[in-house]
């Protein structure tokens, strides 16, 4: 029998909110969420891109600055009732979301605190680590960021959530990247690296797909990689867990068969990126595997809309570090790291771009 993450219990692998009145109240949040998305920013889209049109600018122009993009867009009313919405939407969520794990803060933290020493998995934090102040940015808006909430690894997994509209519950969108992780060609996957980890749900699905392997998952906020570990351990999946730097990893030169990565280096400053590149590629072995599925960066030919909604986000949603990756040459960097780049498998999030880069 598994321990349960909440007081109120899991559904299946996700724990249940304080109170039903907060568990309703999220629902109606993920489902404006939806609402939002599916269907309002294509409608903003089409009025953007009408906009463009009627003043004469081509929609399939990589090159227009992105200010004539916005100043067209913002003629369209339908543009900033979306922006205010989806901004809303995200406070909201956050400010439910947070009060009502934090009405079981102390049995939350009680609850880590016991899984910490428990198996089958380690959990390793040295308590001399430093957070760099780049990496206490409140991401997405959460309150306290990946760093510096003590019961932010609930709160961020039960705000994902909602941010993924009920389509990762069961962690079905981890379980479909794992499955598509690429093992190095000799197909020996003896130790593997979940990087930029989170609560680890990409970690639990990479053991499914590889069991034999020793899997870590390495993150910089301690409240991710202890509620990870609490996570792993009661399911009873041994993964083990780190509180360590993507740029500094404790771990020997080729000590990785594969090395997977989801959605990390659009939240890393474009000056971090080479070293951590620089890093993976010392601790896989040769013929080993980056695995990255991530933002799309230069070279991706991207609507107008698109555009205007990446900025959207850096600026309202606080993605601090995405612009810089997104009008990067990433897969420059992974070839000028000594990798060899390929495209990887698509998956169902078509706006991801996948990547295997091969250790030379
Ligand atoms: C968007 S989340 C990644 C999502 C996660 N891979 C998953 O499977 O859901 C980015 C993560 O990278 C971590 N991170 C940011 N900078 C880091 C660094 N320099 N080293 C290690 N982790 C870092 C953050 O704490 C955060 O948990």
């Amino acid at each position: 029998m598994s321990e349960s993450m909440s007081q109120r219990g899991d559904i299946g692998v996700l724990p249940r909110p304080t109170g039903l009145a907060d568990e309703s109240y999220l629902e109606f949040l993920e489902a404006f969420r939806d609402v939002l998305l599916t269907k309002m920013f294509p409608a903003m889209a089409e009025a953007g891109h009408a906009r463009m049109m009627a003043q004469g600018l081509p929609i399939d122009d990589d090159t227009l600055p992105l200010p004539v993009i916005q100043a067209a867009f913002a003629q369209a009313p339908v543009v900033p009732t979306w922006q205010r919405f989806m901004r809303s939407q995200q406070e909201m969520m956050w400010r439910r979301t947070r009060a009502s794990f934090a009405q079981q803060g102390a049995n939350q933290i009680a609850r880590l605190d016991v899984a910490a020493g428990a198996g089958p998995g380690k959990l390793v934090i040295d308590p001399a680590f430093v957070v760099p102040d780049y990496a206490r940015r409140e991401i997405h808006l959460q309150p306290g960021g990946y760093t510096d909430d003590p019961i932010g690894g609930i709160v961020y997994h039960y705000g994902t959530k909602v941010f993924y509209q009920g389509g990762n519950d069961q962690d079905e969108l981890h379980a479909e990247l794992a499955e598509k992780a690429a093992a190095p060609a000799d197909g020996k996957v003896t130790n593997v690296l979940d990087l930029g980890c989170s609560v680890g749900q990409g970690t639990i699905k990479l053991k499914g797909r590889f069991p034999q392997a020793e899997i870590w998952g390495l993150d910089v906020g301690a409240p991710m990689v202890r509620y990870a570990h609490a996570r792993a351990a009661s399911q009873g999946v041994p993964v083990n867990f780190i509180q360590a730097l993507a740029e500094d990893m404790p771990f020997a030169d080729g000590h990785f068969d594969l090395v997977f990565a989801y959605i990390l280096f659009h939240e890393l400053p474009i000056a971090i990126i080479p070293k951590v590149l620089a890093e993976v590629h010392r601790v896989l072995r040769p013929g080993g595997n980056f695995v990255i599925f991530e933002f799309p960066s230069a070279g991706r030919q991207l609507p107008p809309a698109f555009r205007f909604m990446i900025d959207y986000d850096s600026r309202d949603n606080c993605e601090p570090y995405s612009p810089d990756f997104v009008h990067s040459d990433f897969r420059a960097m992974l070839a000028d790291a000594g990798f060899a780049v390929s495209d990887g498998p698509v998956s169902s999030n078509s706006f991801l771009q996948s990547i295997v880069a091969t250790r030379k």
